[in-house]
């Protein structure tokens, strides 16, 4: 019986880590209608926000994780402090995380 419970609760703690958060779902659903699908950035909000085209391994390579993870977890804003891209609710430092690791993906 004991046993059991115990590996009811691996299970399910295995499942989460696996399927609870899915990037790239967040990601069509989140960030693509700024970012675009493929992350090239020419979207309307895009063009309207000078979003760069992170498919370029230039671009890609000019921010490190932990300053994407900063700029996921607390948004970023323009000198004149009007916000640029918002932070992201509802993640936890995991899912932002994933979410990192998935932009990184978007390099050609
Ligand atoms: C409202 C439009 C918008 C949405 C939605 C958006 N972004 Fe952004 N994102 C931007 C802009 C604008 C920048 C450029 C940063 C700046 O210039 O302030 C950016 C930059 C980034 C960067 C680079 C940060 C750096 O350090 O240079 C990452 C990573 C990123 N976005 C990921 C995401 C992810 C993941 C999502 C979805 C959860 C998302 N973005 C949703 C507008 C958006």
């Amino acid at each position: 019986m004991k046993r059991s419970l115990l590996l009811l609760a691996a299970l399910s703690s295995l499942s989460v880590a696996a399927y609870g958060f899915d990037a790239a779902a967040t990601w069509g659903e989140q960030c693509a209608k700024c970012h675009g699908k493929e992350g090239v950035g020419d979207t309307k909000m895009g063009k309207k926000l000078s979003i760069k085209d992170y498919t370029d391994a230039k671009v890609q390579a000019s921010f490190t994780d932990e300053e994407a993870f900063k700029a996921l977890k607390e948004g970023t804003k323009d000198k004149n402090g009007k916000v640029r891209m918002k932070a992201v609710e509802g993640m936890s430092d995991a899912d932002i995380t994933a979410m990192v690791k998935y932009f990184r993906t978007l390099k050609k």
